[in-house]
């Protein structure tokens, strides 16, 4: 335990914090992604559901827990869940949530790292004139570290360590340098979001290309917003919602109880925490929802769109269609997309950073800047393998069981700790503490039975999926980086890379 009484400066700061933290590039990457595969308007009711009856209970969970183990001196979740029950189970399984935010950290930073360089590259006009196949094909070589146009030896490696230093400079400085990177970050990712939407919307028709002549950007928000109810049968789009709202909301690892721990005790979490999740989700179903997939249907229509959902149509696509505004306003565009996706990034990175650096200062009595350094240096050595490695799958390796398994995991046993051992009576209390709203008692019994079984529900449905897994059987998984992707990506490459040819030789069963 370390006897820091740090605490977040103010209730803008902290709000702005915490939804640096959800908002992040599972908001603009992975939401589109998994609507569009879905089925759209199918994908947005379970959705809101899960986001309603799992995603908000998580939150009060870990808020209350989290400022409940600051009150001890805690700022590390295996020091606040040893706060909240006896034996020390609790404590392995905190431990457990830290290697989470390490391993989910280690791929996170360099998508971070790619935006980086996005910037940079639409800045200098390295995509300008280049066709759409061309501009699918440097990121194929930039993920592949064949090329590099910079003139960089490896330059995919140089920015991953750059964001890397980036991060761990921010994290040396504590709670004021997180706050005031989520003071700048957010607004400027609200703004930048905002008029990318815009521009959606006034796209219509009005741009198709004589080879996509139906496409509309209109296609692409009706497919996301017409409701369709058959989908509440499907368990498949219940799975896959559930797993967004765990990610979106950053929820089950541990790290939004890191933030709260330096709520002050008096402070309200009921009004904050519900701030912060519903900012998230307005950036999520209306900016996310309003950028990629109208853009993207707007120039090569709906059909294109649904065929080719993926993860790289963010940095395969994107800068192609940005080109079609011109030569400096396709820069503006470039520069808009990719730095509101690295300040998504950042403000998230710096968060997943947070429970390592506590335990640092909980367990050693280490000061911020060596837990930070020693932060750092454990990312350099194992999110490396997944940049020089990323062709071969590592990275889908990491977001499948960091991104995907454990949160669920950890979630029911954070759960079952508030609500069963620590109890509810004595959590609800701890959650009304200082509440600055009421919040209706029903969301006792939501947490007390529907959230468990609930979380029971997805991880026995997710069984054979790590059954498969394990066996390797079948590669294919519910994670955004999926293997279409690889087979997107690497088109004539599918003999070198083992995920692709594994994904093969079992996609005819
Ligand atoms: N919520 C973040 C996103 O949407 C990811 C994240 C998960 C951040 C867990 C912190 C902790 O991208
Ligand atoms: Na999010």
């Amino acid at each position: 335990m370390s006897n820091n009484t740090a605490s977040w400066g103010s209730r803008v700061g902290l709000i702005l914090a915490m939804a640096g933290n959800a908002v992040g590039l599972g908001n603009f990457l992975r939401f589109p992604v998994q609507a569009v595969e879905n089925g759209g308007g199918a994908f947005i009711i379970p959705y809101l559901i899960c986001f309603l009856v799992m995603g908000i209970p998580l939150l009060f969970i870990e808020w209350s827990i989290g400022r409940y183990g600051g009150k001890f001196g805690n700022h590390s979740t295996p020091y606040i869940l040893d706060t909240m029950a006896k034996g020390r189970v609790w404590k392995y399984i905190g431990v457990f949530g830290i290697f989470t935010n390490v391993a989910v950290i280690c791929y996170y930073v360099y998508i971070e790292s790619w935006t980086m360089s996005y910037v940079l590259h639409s800045v200098i006009g390295t995509f300008t004139g280049m066709s759409q196949a061309e501009t699918a094909e440097f990121f194929n070589s930039y993920v592949s570290l064949t090329e590099s146009t910079l003139g960089i030896p490896f330059e995919a490696v140089v920015f991953y360590i750059i964001c890397l230093i980036l991060n761990t400079y921010i994290l040396s400085s504590g709670l004021k340098g997180i706050e005031k990177v989520a003071k700048i970050g957010m607004p400027m990712l609200i703004i930048f979001g905002a008029i990318l939407a815009v521009k959606a919307f006034t796209l219509g028709d009005a741009n198709a290309s004589p080879e996509f002549p139906n496409a509309n950007a209109w296609d692409g928000l009706n497919f996301l917003w017409t409701p369709q109810y058959e989908s509440l049968l499907d368990s498949k789009v219940w799975l896959a919602a559930a797993g967004q709202v765990f990610f979106t909301l950053s929820v089950g690892m541990g790290t939004i109880h890191c933030y709260a721990a330096y709520v002050r005790s008096k402070d309200d979490i009921a009004l904050n925490s519900v701030s912060a999740g519903f900012m998230n989700e307005f950036v999520e179903v209306v900016l996310g929802g309003a950028i990629v997939i109208p853009i993207a249907a707007g120039y090569l229509g709906l059909d294109w769109v649904i065929n080719n959902a993926g993860f790289g149509m963010a940095f395969q696509t994107m800068p192609y269609l940005f080109q079609q505004w011109g030569q400096v306003l396709g820069a503006v565009g470039g520069v808009l997309w990719f730095g509101l996706l690295f300040f998504a990034g950042i403000t998230s990175s710096l968060a997943m950073g947070t429970p390592w650096v506590g335990f640092m200062k909980d367990e050693f009595n280490w000061s911020q800047k060596k837990s930070a350094i020693s932060f750092g240096v454990l990312v350099a050595i194992f999110g490396l393998p997944t940049v020089f490695f990323f062709t071969q799958g590592v990275f889908d390796e990491y977001d499948y069981w960091a991104g995907t398994i454990s949160l669920v995991i950890f979630a029911l046993l954070e759960t079952i700790v508030f609500a069963w051992i620590f109890g509810i009576n004595k959590g609800w209390n701890e959650l009304m503490e200082g509440a600055d709203i009421k919040i209706t008692p029903i969301y006792k019994y939501i947490i007390l039975i529907v959230t468990p079984l609930l979380l029971i529900w997805v991880f026995a449905s997710n069984i054979p999926d790590i059954y498969d897994k394990i066996t390797h059987k079948n590669i294919a998984n519910k994670a955004y980086f999926s293997n279409e992707f690889y087979a997107e990506a690497f088109p004539n490459d599918n003999s070198e890379n083992p995920v692709v040819a594994v994904v093969d030789s079992v996609s005819t069963d």
